[in-house]
Formats: C-alpha cells, structure tokens, sequence
C-alpha cells in the first residue's frame, strides 16, 4: 500500500512510521512526505532516509480550493492509497476529505471524542480528568472526528505538566499510528456504520490499556 504522510513539523509520528514500515517489512510503503511549510524539520528526517519529500505551501495559493488541488495533484501522481495526517496543521475541506473517505487517517493526542482541537494536554490538566491517550480515526469533514482505529490510554499524574503529559502521549502515538497503518495495509480494517471493525486485532498488548510509560 502505497502511503503519504502529511506534515507541519517536527516530524516525529513519520519518522515511527518510516521506519515501522521499513523494519516490519509490511504491505505498507512510505512513498512520500508533504509539508505545508518549506521549513518543517520533518521534512530533512524524510530525505535521510531516502524518501520523497514535497511542499505545498498553503501561503502560494489564493485559497483553499486551490491549494487543496496542488496537495491533490502530488498525492496522485505519486499513486497514493492512504494519507496519514502527522502533525498537519491546516484543516481540509469536505470535497477533500469526502474524495478520500476512508483512506485519510489521523492522529489526534487525547482520547477522541474528549478533547478534540489544540492545546489538548493543558485542557486535559485542566480538565482533572484521570486518564488521557492517543487516537488514530479515519477522517471527517468535522474537525478531530470519525471512525476511530485505535486508542491508547495514560494516566494523568496530579503533578503533571503540558510537557510532561505530552510526551508520554507521543510515546504512545509512536506505538498506535504504525499499527492502525499496518492494520490498514493487511486490509484488516472496514468502516461499517461510521465504527472501524479491526478483523483479528491483537489485544493482548498492555500498553494500549494503561501502558507503565
Ligand atoms: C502529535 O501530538 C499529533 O498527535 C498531533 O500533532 C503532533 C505532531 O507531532 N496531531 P509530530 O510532528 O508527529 O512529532
């Protein structure tokens, strides 16, 4: 299965993806890294390991419409079959995500549908709820919504900070985003009733319940 990644930044769910899909040797390639911005670090992480990179900065276009067809132009060209959202951060129309139903995934850094939108860990401090997590959805044209794949969960510490909570939830990002796009390539995931059914998914793995990280 022919994969893009899309970013914005550092880069650090592409690169557990780049190299899950290197070291696995699964159906799923890695074929080419987008950015939205000419100076996302991701982007040097994707050349060093010998993958395409492209960008298609939002700021060249007139609008969105227009942006959206150069993305689309790229994706196509290089024959993609599935889009992995990594740390994106522009929202897509719903003629875009309505032409790639179901092969547009997510990562989202709370548990979906609790905190949806930026700034996740400090509302989740905030909140005083005890357990956050990671999520991996296929895409909607509602914001941090959609059939969800898979989800991790951490507790929430009463001494912890943005930072602190951020990047035990990355941790689990690097484990969750890998396996949804493994899950996917084997052809092993199916939206039935807007609910992801994962066919024979391992879930024995005590991390995706309440991981010691
Ligand atoms: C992650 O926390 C992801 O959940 C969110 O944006 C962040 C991207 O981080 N959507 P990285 O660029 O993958 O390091």
């Amino acid at each position: 299965m022919r994969v893009a990644v899309l970013i914005s930044g550092r880069g650090s769910n592409m690169r557990a993806l780049i190299s899950s899909c290197r070291t696995n040797e699964g159906p799923a390639e890695i074929v080419c890294v987008i950015s939205n911005h000419p100076d996302a670090a991701g982007l040097s992480v994707a050349l060093d390991n010998g993958i395409k990179t492209e960008i298609v900065d939002h700021r060249r276009f007139a609008d969105r419409a227009s942006f959206e067809s150069e993305l689309g132009r790229a994706l196509e060209s290089a024959d993609i079959e599935l889009i992995c959202l990594a740390g994106f951060m522009r929202l897509l129309s719903p003629d875009f995500v309505n032409h790639w139903r179901d092969r547009l995934i997510n990562i989202h850094p709370s548990l979906l549908p609790a905190f949806k939108g930026l700034d996740t860990h400090r509302r989740v401090i905030e909140s005083g709820v005890r357990v956050t997590g990671c999520t991996v959805h296929f895409v909607r044209s509602k914001m941090d919504d959609g059939p969800i794949i898979i989800q991790a969960a951490t507790p929430v510490h009463p001494d912890d900070t943005d930072e602190r909570l951020a990047e035990r939830v990355l941790h689990l990002e690097h484990h969750c985003y890998p396996l949804a796009v493994r899950w996917i390539a084997e052809g092993r995931v199916r939206v039935i009733d807007e609910r992801a059914i994962i066919a024979n998914a391992d879930i024995t793995k005590t991390w995706l319940i309440n991981p010691e990280a």
